[in-house]
């Protein structure tokens, strides 16, 4: 077998997602109302989320159907190609096969719209008539941007400032595919408001504006939310990743010893890696790495506790790895792994050492990027060079080792709209920044007090 792209025919997209609830090692904590910190109903959440996704949020189930009318737009890009990195096996001398599978090819470029467009239709079946979110560097704002206008809802992005200002691309292509954007904190909501008069230069924060979102949606009764990571739902559509990947490599005859992704709010890093968290359940030895920045190391020096989604502490309060809803990340480049929290369902599993969790430095991130870009071809995405940095000390050290390794990496997407971040990187611009643990300490003493 000597194929460069390992390619699946549009009849095996899979027609299921796999919902790693029925694996994990202990059952999920209950998500909390943020006023009265009981678990929350269905019913508080209806407001917020369509029907059709509360239920798969709130499931056990372990495969739930994909709608014949997502599986029609994921033809449009999916199945996704996984690569064997051959050159770039080369050109580190490595014993390693190093493949990975490349979610860029989505119309947006990442793999943010495998969950936009079922988010859309669950939203569309449900009456919706607009939806309202936020977006950190773009990619997410840009993807259901477009699966809006592809099931006729209209959409409102409250955008990070400081991405509004250094992305005008990313705005444009919202704007193109219908999306009204507003710079966050913006003047539009009370939690926008608030900020803006304790602090008029504020930059934003993803935390203010996912507040900024909800209380649009929960103040209009045709509008509701969505959430580009972090959530059961999200994470459950984003499995095709691994399930396609895992088909490919049994058509390359190979199994991973390790399976990477990176992570912001986990949501690419449970894509590739769910599908493999099912065979290590059921005896398969494989090691299941997520990677995050040293700037936001949530999974490395956080707590695993329960804290409130947001900076406003109006979203749900749920138990995950958190530096505390009021972090206020330094400006990274790679603007999608700022989050101050991490997918519940990724935090169990690192609870319980199912995976395991690994910071790097940004400019290590870039000069592995350039590396594979000078290999490859394919010019990364600032936060999927954190998997590819991840990647390519894994072969090193398998190198070191004389020894030969299986390695899996998602390429979450490309980087064409981050350009900007490469010429700071080539000027020098850039620095590496190590979080500081007594500032997450100061933060921890923010969590909310809850009676579990
Ligand atoms: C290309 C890319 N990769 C990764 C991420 C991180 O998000 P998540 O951890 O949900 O995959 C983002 C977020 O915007 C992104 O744009």
């Amino acid at each position: 077998m000597d194929e460069t792209k390992i390619l699946l025919p549009e009849s095996q997209i899979p027609t299921h997602w796999y919902n790693v609830v029925s694996d994990l090692p202990a059952p999920p904590s209950p998500v909390l109302h943020p006023g009265t910190k009981k678990p929350v109903t269905p019913q508080d959440m209806l407001p917020l989320f369509p029907p059709g996704l509360l239920e798969q949020e709130m499931s056990a189930e372990r495969w739930i159907k994909i709608p014949d009318e997502v599986r029609e737009i994921y033809r449009l890009w999916r199945p996704s190609p996984l690569y064997r990195a051959r050159r770039l096996e080369r050109a580190l001398g490595t014993p390693a096969k190093i493949y990975y599978k490349y979610e860029g090819v989505s119309p947006a470029g990442s793999h943010k719209p495998n969950t936009a467009v079922p988010q859309a239709y669950y939203n569309k079946i449900a009456g919706t008539r607009r939806i309202a979110t936020e977006t950190g560097a773009g990619q997410w704002g840009s993807s259901i941007a477009l699966a809006c206008k592809m099931f006729g809802l209209e959409c409102t992005v409250y955008m990070v400032r400081v991405s509004f200002g250094q992305k005008p691309y990313r705005k444009s292509m919202m704007q193109l595919w219908g999306a009204k954007v507003l710079a966050s904190p913006s003047d539009q909501t009370n939690a926008g408001r608030s900020i803006l008069a304790r602090d008029p230069a504020s930059q934003g924060s993803l935390g203010i504006a996912i507040s900024e979102a909800v209380e649009d949606a929960a103040t209009h009764e045709d509008t509701r939310y969505a959430l580009g990571s972090v959530l059961n739902h999200v994470c459950l559509h984003q499995t095709v990743i691994g399930l396609e990947a895992r088909e490919q490599l049994k058509i390359a005859g190979d199994y991973p010893d390790v399976v990477i992704g990176c992570h912001g709010g986990g949501s690419n890093f449970a894509g590739i890696a769910f599908p493999f968290v099912a065979d290590k359940a059921a005896g398969k030895a494989v090691r299941i790495m997520a990677v995050e920045p040293t700037s936001c190391p949530t999974l490395t020096k956080g707590v695993y506790a329960f804290d409130y989604g947001d900076t406003a502490q109006m979203a749900p309060i749920a138990k995950m790895y958190t530096l505390g809803h009021d972090f206020m990340p330094p400006g990274i480049h790679a603007g999608g792994l700022r989050y101050h929290g991490a997918a519940p369902l990724v935090s169990l599993l690192a609870h319980h050492k199912v995976i395991e969790a690994k910071a790097v430095g940004q400019l290590a991130c870039f000069e592995a990027a350039v590396q594979f870009a000078g290999t490859e071809g394919i010019i990364p995405a600032p936060e999927s060079s954190h998997a590819i940095r991840a990647a390519v000390d894994e072969a090193l050290q398998a190198k070191a080792e004389g020894k030969p390794r299986t390695i899996l990496f998602n390429l979450s997407g490309h980087g064409h709209v981050d350009m900007a971040a490469y010429d700071d990187y080539f000027a020098g611009r850039l620095e590496d920044f190590e979080y500081p643990a007594a500032k997450v300490q100061e933060s921890l003493k923010h969590l909310p007090q809850v009676a579990l």
